[in-house]
């Protein structure tokens, strides 16, 4: 690799899940805190992250082509580092198949992307995958300024070891942050602008402080700060679901009445065989016992259609579930074979055609399950927290309490939590009038 001069500008493009989502803030605040500047809107960056997501599809062709569309029309590329779940994955491979990467780092080690980015300035390419436990927040610099609603990882990893997925090897074990550095980085959030914090996390619902106590301490140590309204929590295992989590939604008013409870199938057989260790009465019976003390909350899930085995049955059974649920919104995936993972070896791997029918009658029912959801919140008065402007002029569009998108006319602001009345479902959002004029 030739010697270039240190980068002045960066853009850094997350892939994938709300972590990488979080890490690709932080390694933009890091960049930051060398002197360097993000590139403009339109502009080529001097150094381009690509931070990758492994959990489906053919992720690391896709890095491949990215890193192919990077070269100039001059034939010149930027600085490019591959950061992330894919890195962590095939970082070997793809410093042998690119060798226009100068860069690979894991999302464990990214807190030490600007000495590797100055190595590979400097000719060097520069590769770390190491995963020591989460010594990388310590040496993150402070939270800068954010929006109305930011993330916060609690936690990283995943001990349970689902045969179909690739997160136990690239995030590796499941390590919690430190309560007091979690409030700490809170606060920080708070005073740079946050209203809401999602608390984030492979299995956030298994964040343990020092003392073994759960996510409600957390939650309840952050609802104490005057300046933050709302806290969510993502994504959370059926098995981690305490009674001190589930009653933290009846206690914690800034708690907010949404539960994200991945199941993946509706079968108890299909089930063991993805080695998700619950049944479909167990998550039946969480959901029941969180819906006991909070009426109205909405869960949200997430399935695989065509895990290897599934028959026509099986998979009625899911279709069956999401009817008894009555979910609020959710996410459907094809079962995606990952390298390495005891499932992508399996008997009875299920053809491209079915997977695409059983996929459309899923997404079918939950449709109709979400617009259930939201048509019953019709007519219902609520806060919304402005996110964004709507498509159209005037309008701007939020979140509620539900986690429901909601658009509406008026006077606001970004980052205002306004009062308005639902009057009108779709499956996807709603449509709502402004009540309270925003506070000047
Ligand atoms: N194939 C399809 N979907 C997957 N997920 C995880 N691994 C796979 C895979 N190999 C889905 C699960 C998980 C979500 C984050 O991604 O539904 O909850
Ligand atoms: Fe993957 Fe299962 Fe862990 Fe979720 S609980 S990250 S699906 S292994």
């Amino acid at each position: 690799m030739r010697p270039v001069p240190p980068p002045q500008t960066y853009r850094v493009k997350s892939f994938g899940c709300q972590m990488n989502v979080y890490d690709g803030e932080r390694m933009g605040e890091l960049l930051d805190a060398q002197g360097m500047a993000p590139a403009a809107e339109g502009a080529e960056a001097d150094l381009v992250v690509l931070n990758t997501c492994h959990i489906r599809e053919k992720a690391v062709d896709r890095v491949y082509s990215d890193i192919g569309r990077l070269r100039r029309g001059d034939g010149s590329a930027p600085l490019i580092a591959v950061a992330g779940c894919v890195a962590q994955a095939q970082g070997d491979e793809i410093m042998r198949r690119a060798p226009s990467v100068g860069v690979v780092v894991g999302p464990q080690a990214y807190h030490r992307l600007p000495a590797l980015v100055a190595e590979a300035a400097a000719g060097r390419r520069a590769l770390d995958t190491d995963m020591p436990a989460a010594a990388k927040f310590a040496a993150l610099p402070p939270r800068r300024r954010v929006g109305a609603s930011a993330f916060l990882t609690v936690q990283e990893g995943c001990d349970k070891f689902c045969t179909y997925c690739v997160v136990p090897y690239t995030r590796g074990a499941e390590v919690s942050r430190p309560f007091a550095d979690l409030v700490a980085e809170g606060e920080r959030l708070v005073d740079a602008g946050a209203k809401e914090i999602t608390l984030l996390g492979q299995n956030v619902n298994a964040w343990r402080d020092e003392r073994g106590r759960g996510l409600e301490v957390l939650a309840e140590a952050l609802a104490a700060l005057p300046g933050l309204a709302r806290i969510r929590y993502m994504t959370s295992h059926p098995n981690d679901m305490t009674e001190g989590l589930i009653a933290a939604h009846r206690d914690n008013p800034k708690l907010m009445p949404f539960l994200h409870l991945p199941v993946q199938a509706g079968s108890d057989r299909v089930l063991a065989a993805m080695n998700r260790s619950h049944t479909v009465a167990s998550y039946r019976d969480v959901i029941e016992r969180v819906r006991a003390v909070r009426p109205g909350i909405a869960v949200s899930g997430d399935f695989i259609v065509g895990f290897p085995g599934e028959s026509d049955a099986e998979f009625a059974e899911t279709l069956r579930l999401v009817d008894a649920v009555g979910y609020a919104q959710c996410f459907s995936f094809k079962y995606s074979p990952r390298p390495g993972t005891p499932a992508a070896a399996m008997d009875g791997q299920i053809a491209p055609e079915v997977m695409d029918e059983r996929l459309q009658a899923l997404q079918a029912a939950l449709q109709r399950s979400s617009l259930a959801f939201n048509q019953a919140a019709v007519g219902q008065r609520c806060k919304v927290l402005i996110e964004r402007p709507g498509r159209r002029p005037g309008q701007w569009l939020g979140k509620s309490p539900w986690l429901q998108s909601v658009y509406f006319e008026g006077d606001a602001a970004i980052g205002d939590l306004v009062e308005v009345e639902l009057v009108e479902a779709g499956p996807n959002s709603l449509a709502a009038r402004l009540l309270v004029p925003a506070p000047a």
